[in-house]
This record gives C-alpha cells, structure tokens and sequence, in this order.
C-alpha cells in the first residue's frame, strides 16, 4: 500500500503538533541519579568525544533553523513558525548534552578539523533547499549513530541521552521532508537539478565521516568504520526511496562499493519520513526507539 508523503501534512499539523511538544518538555528531563562507570579512561575520552560531536550538530540545527525561519517568515509564516519550534527543540537537546557532559566528565571541547571544515563550508550555504538538504542529511546520519550506539552501549544513563535524541530525531526527518518539499515547490526545474548535484556530493563527503569520528568515538559506540559507513549509506539511501521523482537517489556505485545493493534501501523501514511515521513521532512517550544493526 503506498504511504501519505510527509508533505500531505500541511504545515498547520506540525505547527500545532510542535507547540503541544513545547508544553510538554519540562517534564522531560534527565534522570541522572546514579554515577556513570567507564571500563577505563579511553572509553571516558572517546564518550566525551561522542557527546560533544553530538552538541555541535544540534548548535548547528538550532542556528540555520532560525535563521532560515526569518527568512520563511516573508512568504510563509506558519512555516517560519514551524522552523522556530524545531530550532528550539535542537536548542533543549544542547542543553541536556551540555548537561549530560558535565555528568561524565567532560565538557564542550573545541571542533576537530575535520568538523570544523564542514560546518565552514555548511555556514556558508545560502540557498535554502541547500540548507534544509544537508540539514535533513545531517539529522540522518546523527540518528543513524545513535542507534548504531544503542546497540552497543550498556551504561543507563548513556543510553537515556541516547535514546531521548534518537526519539526526536524520528520526529525531525519527516519535519526536515516537509521543510524541503516547501521549499522545492518554489524552485525551478534548475535549482532542483543543481540540489541533485549536491545531494551526490553530500552523500559521498558524509560517509567519509566515520573515518574521522571513528579513531575518536569508537572506543565509547564500538562501531566500526565500515559498519558507520554502510548504517550511513542505508539510512541516507532510504531517505527517498518513496520519492523517486525528487531524484535524490544513493549513488550506486557507492553502495554497491560497501556491498550494499537497492534491496537493502528497501527492505525495511530504516527512517519512516511518511505522514504516519511522522503521527507516530509526534507524542515522545509513545515512541518506540529501535536500536540499528549493521545488516550483516
Ligand atoms: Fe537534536
Ligand atoms: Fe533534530
């Protein structure tokens, strides 16, 4: 049976879907009684590492979602309102990992270079479906991660942080679709083609990351760099498998390369981004986290 596009939502339910999500998030918050025990001072290092890759992504969501909201708001306000509430629900995620970093440890550390490079070369994107694009990608690969951590990691008070951003982010990828398919109504047959160009480059340039988060992260998430590269590229090859007509297809070269054809694309929901998955989301308690194995 086929599934309702994220975009059959009109922005009014997310918009009214988002504010009931803000009166409900100070009864949200991290149940950090117990002390947090690590097997040895590597695995401190790399959690730490972990965290702080993670509050850099949600500073970066938090920014380009306001800014891009002042923007929207001369031609949709709703929407620009929308843009707001998201920005806001990745500002409370920094706060928990700002938070939660103290609580292991650690604290907000400065980018590596690798990190940094890409955020510089993010900051300076200026075209709204090039923002929303690499934006929605960015919270595809952060929530492949954490499932991918969820699998290995055992400490309850990590796997709550855990699992409280994966739950979001379920919620997110459809929002960030629905962000894209406004802003691609807009655009021109060109633009829409110049995006394909990018969504290639962007495919190829994240799954490079694991090589650079791995030497850091690893002894914390115990995924390997392979493992990262292949949950990447069938997370982000799913994104729009629903969606043939948009052309932002996995390169096949590229999955073929990690031993990846289109069946493993399509043979099971890795990111529902459909209007039910996005219904399902929507109420935090009552979404089901599931952690992500490598498929083989
Ligand atoms: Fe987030
Ligand atoms: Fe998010």
């Amino acid at each position: 049976m086929p599934t309702t596009p994220a975009s059959e939502r009109p922005t009014a339910w997310w918009l009214s879907t988002l504010k009931r999500r803000a009166e409900r998030i100070q009864g949200d918050y991290l149940k950090l009684d117990e002390p947090i025990r690590f097997a040895n001072e590597a695995e401190q290092k790399a959690a730490v590492n972990f965290f702080n890759a993670a509050l850099r992504a949600e500073e970066s969501g938090l920014r380009q979602a306001h800014e891009l909201a002042n923007e929207v708001a001369e031609w949709d306000p709703a929407l620009a309102e929308v843009l707001r509430l998201y920005g806001n629900e990745e500002g409370w995620h920094r706060e928990l990992l700002t938070e939660f970093l103290a609580f292991i440890g650690g604290e907000i550390q400065p980018m590596g270079r690798v990190t940094r490079f890409f955020y510089r070369l993010y900051g300076r994107a200026r075209r709204m479906e090039t923002i929303v694009l690499t934006n929605l990608m960015f919270e595809t690969i952060g929530s492949t991660t954490y499932r991918m951590a969820l699998a290995n990691v055992e400490q309850p008070a990590a796997r709550q942080m855990l699992t409280i951003l994966t739950r979001d982010e379920a919620f997110h990828v459809p929002l960030n679709v629905h962000f894209l398919e406004r802003i691609l109504e807009r655009k021109s047959a060109w633009e829409r083609a110049r995006l394909r160009l990018i969504h290639r480059v962007l495919f190829v340039g994240l799954l490079a990351l694991p090589l650079a988060s791995r030497p850091k992260a690893a002894a914390f998430d115990r995924i390997g760099t392979r493992a990262l590269m292949r949950g990447y590229a069938r997370t982000l090859g799913s994104l729009f498998v629903q969606r043939p007509e948009l052309g932002l297809g996995a390169p096949r070269l590229l999955l073929a390369a990690l031993g990846l054809g289109r069946a493993d694309l399509k043979r099971e929901t890795l990111l529902a981004i459909d209007a039910d998955a996005a219904a399902r989301a929507a109420e935090r308690q009552s979404v089901h986290v599931t952690a992500l194995r490598d498929s083989r």
